[in-house]
């Protein structure tokens, strides 16, 4: 496992501009976004950075960061700095891990195998997407113990949330993070102005094509159209793409329909928006791993989790892609931290640029923050080695902000206080 020390990081970067070498990948969040913007196809731009309606969660997220600031204390020897810590019984190098992102083959080829790789490189625990473009078996495979935890979107099928238990159990994954947000998709302004859906192609639905509850369910369905579609080249293209993204000889796929009726089969059963807190119980019939709640905004949500006995809570607006108008996610941290007192470990993500923004969550009682847009930017730009560049540089920046704000460890970090800007 390579380690990273922020000092020989940031020596090793001047060093190399010494002899003329610049980073291969943007250091500064907003120059990563605009490179991977110039580098990606439009459609996937519009999925990876766009947000729900008028994206105001995603301004949310951003100022809520703002509202707080650091009282860096002097004189305290920091010399020696451990930013380490663990989940779930598993040790981290820093702290903060991958969020699940769905359908990362927009992004860059390799998609979850580069991420998975580049994670287990440096210890960075990875959440498996419910909707990856590549199997939890093969990303695991290539973790080795690395810590994974698997992200279950809940579906109408029971026998299908119950396989992907198991599955993400055989994998050694540490947790099973539940998202509780995307029960339909949020009303996403820049890919409904494309027209754009990247799982009508046949993308993200890896962790269901390689399921054999979902074959053989699909194996059932009907592959004549309910509703009539035009036949355009552009229809053309987007069966040839769903028969093209679906495992197997691209002939023989076409032949048996098989992406279609994948795709048609993925539509009717990949989400239950009728589940309820009364729900959760089945989930821990059938796995005995920790159970993570994402998509927690309300501290009575959070004592309610206490009260069902999860083993973690996790805190997401699904960076603003599902409730236009949400509250940002550091700005409901304080609150359910005060509800939640260390009973069990609480995450975050949304809207997380640098090493200051875990600082000041971890101060107000988050134990993890989950890295969501900024390692898609990394993974387009430049596959496992962008990735593995930006956690690099993510674990320099905190540790020398840990540092410098006069903190050797994360309980210091914890015990830090911040200032509210009004
Ligand atoms: C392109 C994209 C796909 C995502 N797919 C999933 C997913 O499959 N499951 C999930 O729980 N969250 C998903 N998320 C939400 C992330 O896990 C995380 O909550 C979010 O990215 C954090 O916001 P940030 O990217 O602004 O930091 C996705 C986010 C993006 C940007």
């Amino acid at each position: 496992m390579k380690k990273i020390n922020a000092l020989d990081r940031q020596r090793t970067i001047y060093l190399d501009g010494a002899a003329g070498i610049r980073p291969a990948l943007p250091v500064d969040f907003a120059r990563l976004e605009q490179e991977a913007r110039d580098k990606m196809h439009p459609e996937a731009w519009a999925y990876i950075a766009g947000g729900a309606g008028r994206e105001t969660a995603m301004a949310a997220n951003a100022a809520g960061f703002d509202r707080w600031r650091i009282v860096p204390r002097m004189l305290r020897n920091v010399e020696q700095r451990d930013t380490t810590t663990d989940l779930f019984g598993k040790s981290m190098p820093a702290p903060f891990f991958l969020a699940p992102i769905g359908v990362l083959q927009m992004a860059h080829s390799q998609a979850d195998l580069a991420v998975a790789r580049a994670a287990a490189r440096f210890g960075i625990p990875y959440v498996f997407s419910n909707q990856a473009s590549v199997p939890m078996e093969t990303c695991a495979a290539a973790m080795e113990d690395a810590s994974r935890f698997f992200q279950l979107y809940w579906s109408r099928s029971d026998e299908l949330v119950v396989s992907f238990l198991q599955r993400a159990k055989a994998c050694g994954c540490s947790g099973i993070v539940v998202t509780l947000d995307t029960t339909m998709l949020g009303w996403r302004t820049r890919d409904l102005d494309l027209a754009s859906l990247p799982f009508l192609k046949g993308m993200g639905v890896a962790q269901y094509t390689s399921d054999p509850v979902f074959r053989r369910i699909m194996d059932q369905t009907d592959s004549s159209p309910k509703t009539k579609t035009k036949i355009t080249w552009s229809a053309i293209q987007t069966l040839l793409a769903a028969t093209r993204n679906f495992p197997g000889s691209f002939l023989a796929n076409l032949r048996s329909g098989a992406g279609l009726r994948a795709v048609r089969t993925f539509i009717s059963i990949y989400s239950r928006p009728n589940i309820t807190w009364s729900d959760l119980p089945f989930l821990r019939k059938h796995t005995d791993l920790p159970i993570i709640l994402k998509g927690i905004l309300h501290p009575d949500d959070a004592r309610k989790a206490l009260d069902y006995g999860v083993d973690g809570i996790y805190i997401s607006n699904h960076g603003g892609r599902q409730v236009d108008g949400a509250i940002g996610t550091i700005e409901a941290l304080p609150g359910i931290a005060e509800v939640v007192r260390g009973k069990v470990p609480l995450l975050i993500d949304s809207g997380f640029r640098s090493g200051a923004d875990v600082f000041k969550a971890l101060a107000l009682g988050a134990n993890a923050v989950g890295i969501g847009r900024p390692y898609c930017y990394a993974l387009a730009l430049n596959g496992q080695a962008g990735v593995e560049e930006l956690l690099a540089n993510w674990m320099a920046d905190f540790e020398l902000t840990m540092g410098l704000a006069g903190c050797k460890n994360l309980e210091e970090v914890h015990n830090s206080e911040l200032t509210q800007v009004s």
